[in-house]
């Protein structure tokens, strides 16, 4: 019997190399490096369950240092390998104030990195699909340190993103603007193997995903489109499912294969929404625009947003092509701005 051989991310990633459009080496080492960062996060994640229980019977871990928490631990994790792969010049993280400005062989750093280290952490007690989300940049500034500059690029400057899915299997798909490919982690081994290769979004979906509970604060044209999703008004026959998990990679990744649209929107008490445009929106979107999809603020497409702070946020429908414009064609129709 033939078997057909897989491939593994690294090899994957050299394969690619001579698609990038400036095909360096320097990028391939950045992602295998987020690799690695990923399978150590993973391997944590396993463990979280196990946290209390150690923690209560009062002991350390095998460095000697105490349980850290999840999100801190994975923004550690993700911050001292790309400090050590000698590619990124800088990081800006969720988890973070200010921007992280490496200093090591920092004239050469091409690159600068945007992340969600540990996304959806509301849902780590609770035993339910967390993830990581990355952006990668070109610097701009030309010698260290890094510069705000260098990460309040526009989306569509993005070499590189991609997200890790820490689910029922773990899985690392990402996008160097060519198409987006899936990888799933074989934990006995430690390899992360191609399994889901030129994702793209279904043309049509049939799931929503939106924390719907804040129905009564949310504009006029997301009321009425939820009202369509439900079938409420009369024009929609087969009404969607609502599928919400409360992180924003678990939705999107499951929208992305499935096909399907998430919306955080705009609200009377956060009028910019609550998805932060670096490290969440600009990343995904550039996934799901990959994929056939597509993603916009309900005014303009995500990535042509030109960013001002760090950590701004934007409201944001995402997902496949036919739902996000009947979104935005509902928004132009009975309104925008959150009631
Ligand atoms: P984070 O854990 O990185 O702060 O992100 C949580 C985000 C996102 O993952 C999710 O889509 C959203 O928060 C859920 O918000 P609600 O609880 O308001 O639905
Ligand atoms: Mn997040
Ligand atoms: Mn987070």
């Amino acid at each position: 019997m033939s078997r057909t051989r897989q491939i593994v991310l690294d090899e994957f990633i050299i394969q690619k190399e001579k698609d990038f459009p400036y095909a360096t080496g320097e990028l391939s080492a950045l992602l295998r490096d987020i690799g690695v960062a990923a399978k150590i996060v993973n391997r944590e994640v396993n463990r979280a369950g196990l946290a209390d229980i150690l923690g209560q019977a009062g002991a350390d871990n095998v460095q000697g240092e105490a349980q850290q928490k999840l999100d801190v631990l994975a923004n550690n994790t993700f911050i001292n390998s790309l400090k050590t792969s000698g590619e990124c010049a800088g990081i800006a993280s969720e988890e973070d104030e200010d921007i992280i400005c490496i200093d090591v062989d920092g004239e050469k750093a091409k690159y600068v990195v945007a992340m969600d280290p540990l996304d959806g952490s509301s849902n780590i007690d609770v035993n339910v699909s967390i993830g990581t989300i990355f952006s990668i940049y070109r610097r701009l500034s030309e010698k260290c340190p890094c510069t705000h500059g260098d990460f309040l690029q526009k989306g569509r400057e993005q070499v590189a993103a991609g997200y890790v899915i820490y689910g029922s299997s773990t899985m690392l798909v990402y996008t160097t603007g060519n198409g987006v490919n899936g990888f799933t982690l074989d934990p006995s081994i430690g390899e992360f193997y191609l399994s889901h290769p030129d994702i793209k979004i279904p043309s049509k979906g049939s799931i929503y995903s939106i924390n719907q509970g804040g129905y009564t604060k949310f504009p006029k044209g997301v009321q009425a489109y939820l009202d369509y999703c439900q079938g409420l008004d009369g024009n929609n026959d087969k009404p969607y499912s609502l599928r919400y998990i409360g992180s924003m990679v678990a939705d999107l990744h499951r929208n992305l294969i499935k096909g399907g649209i998430f919306i955080y929107p705009s609200t009377a008490d956060a009028p910019k929404g609550k998805l932060r445009l670096l490290y969440e929106c600009n990343p995904m979107a550039f996934i799901v625009e990959q994929a056939g999809g597509k993603a916009t603020t309900g005014k303009v497409n995500i990535l042509d947003l030109q960013p001002t702070e760090l950590h701004e946020r934007t409201p944001i429908f995402i997902g496949n092509k036919e739902m996000v414009e009947k979104a935005e064609a509902m928004l132009v129709q009975y309104g925008q701005a959150a009631v």
